[in-house]
This record gives structure tokens, C-alpha cells and sequence, in this order.
């Protein structure tokens, strides 16, 4: 029987989307109507291929998979550890590659080793947590920001800060240091659960397909 149903892709806005975009049109897949950089309309549709697109912001990403509102989804892992969705991890597509980290000034390296009470300002309050205190049982109060974490040990709103570190130079140009690394982080594609039993037809191909790709790109890194 032929299956007409769509398959809905939630893509992070921005540099993921565009990454993501490009990684689908080597296995044949593409969206022209979403090369329309003027365009208002939130969702895109390639008719040959029964496929939708539509892009959201990212800590959206994982609630529209959740709830099978998308079937699949593209999005940093450091959303998919601080949503914390019911979702499934299928595939790391290897790009925006960069490191979850504990950064500050250098003294700041002493507070950690001592195990001191300080304050972590980040914008990933469940990251933070669980690194502080599942992982190293060190009791601290985490204060959530939304955006330039780095000023906060600056100004003096924290001792340290819990934030992505990707070339470095954000820390760098502030007089901050990386002091200890959380986790690695990468563009990962997630599935909702119930799709992933449904489609699995169509979801287990393009993943073998998208592996092909990784792999050969993989190599020329
Ligand atoms: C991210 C992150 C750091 C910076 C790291 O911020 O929070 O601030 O990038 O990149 P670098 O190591 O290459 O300097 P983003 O630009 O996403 O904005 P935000 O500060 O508003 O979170």
C-alpha cells in the first residue's frame, strides 16, 4: 500500500537549519521553496518526496517531536540534555561540533577544587545541575541567564559560568578560561517515538543514507 502520509522534519533556525539543509540535499533531498530567502511562510513542502519542513527556535525543537507535531527533528545536543524530552537520539550528524564547559577566571579554578558554594550563571540551568551535582557532588547556586553568560563573572553576578565554548574566543577576549569540560556537543537528529515505529521504513533509509554522507565527510575532516 502506498503511504501517503508526510514525514515532518522541526529544524533549529539558523547556521543548524542551513547545515542540516545542505546535508539533505546529498542524499536527495531538497526544498526549493525554502531557498526563498524572502519568504513569510513557516512550512515548506516537497510534494515528490511526501516530506515537510518547518523551522523553529531551537529549545522548540525537541517539544515539537515530543509531540509528534514533527516526526523528526535537527537540533544541538546541548537542547536535547537541557529539554530533556521523551525523544530518541537517532543519529550524531557531526557538525556544530563544540564543548559544554565550566569557564571563569583563573582563580576561579581554586573554588572548584575546594568544592566552594559559588554561584554558576548559565543558560542551562538542567546541564549545570546535573554536572555539579550528580556528577561531581559539589553543592552550588545556579542562576539562569538568557544570552552573553560570559559578562556574568565579569560584572560579578557568578563566580563561573556553565556555557558552549566553540572557538574559544568569546573567553579569550573577556580574560576568562576554559576551567573544566561538561560534555561534547554536536548537531544530533532526533525522532519522535511513535514515528519512529510507524515510519520506521523511511526514517531507518534516510538514516542510513545521512550515515553515508557523515562518513565520507567524516573522513575529509
Ligand atoms: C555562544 C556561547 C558563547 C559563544 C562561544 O553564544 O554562549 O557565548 O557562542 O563561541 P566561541 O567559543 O566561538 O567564542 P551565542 O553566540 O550563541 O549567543 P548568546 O551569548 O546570546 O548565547
Amino acid at each position: 500500500m502506498e503511504n501517503n502520509r508526510y514525514l515532518t522534519f522541526a529544524l533549529g533556525k539558523g547556521r543548524l537549519a542551513n547545515k542540516t539543509l545542505e546535508m539533505l540535499e546529498q542524499i536527495g533531498i531538497t526544498c526549493e521553496e525554502m531557498k526563498d530567502k524572502n519568504t513569510r511562510k513557516l512550512i515548506f513542502v516537497n510534494e515528490a518526496l511526501k516530506l515537510r519542513f518547518f523551522l523553529a527556535k531551537g529549545p522548540d525543537v525537541p517539544t515539537y517531536v515530543e509531540y509528534g507535531a514533527a516526526d523528526i527533528g535537527v537540533v544541538g545536543k546541548d537542547t536535547i540534555l537541557e529539554e530533556a524530552r521523551n525523544i530518541y537520539e537517532v543519529l550524531d550528524l557531526g557538525f556544530g561540533r563544540c564543548r559544554m564547559c565550566i569557564c571563569g577566571p583563573k582563580e576561579a579554578g581554586e573554588l572548584l577544587r575546594h568544592h566552594e558554594l559559588i554561584r554558576v550563571a548559565t543558560k542551562y540551568p538542567r546541564i549545570a545541575k546535573d554536572y555539579f551535582y550528580n556528577k561531581k557532588h559539589q553543592t552550588v547556586e545556579i542562576i539562569k541567564l538568557n544570552g552573553s553568560i560570559e559578562l556574568a563573572p565579569i560584572v560579578g553576578l557568578s563566580e563561573v559560568i556553565c556555557d558552549i565554548v566553540e572557538t574559544g574566543s568569546t573567553l579569550r577576549e573577556n580574560g576568562l578560561h576554559v576551567l573544566e569540560e561538561v560534555c561534547p556537543l554536536s548537531a544530533r537528529m532526533v525522532v519522535n517515538q511513535v514515528s519512529m515505529k510507524m515510519e520506521n521504513e523511511r526514517i531507518t533509509k534516510l538514516i542510513t543514507d545521512l550515515k553515508q554522507v557523515i562518513g565520507v565527510s567524516g573522513k575529509e575532516r
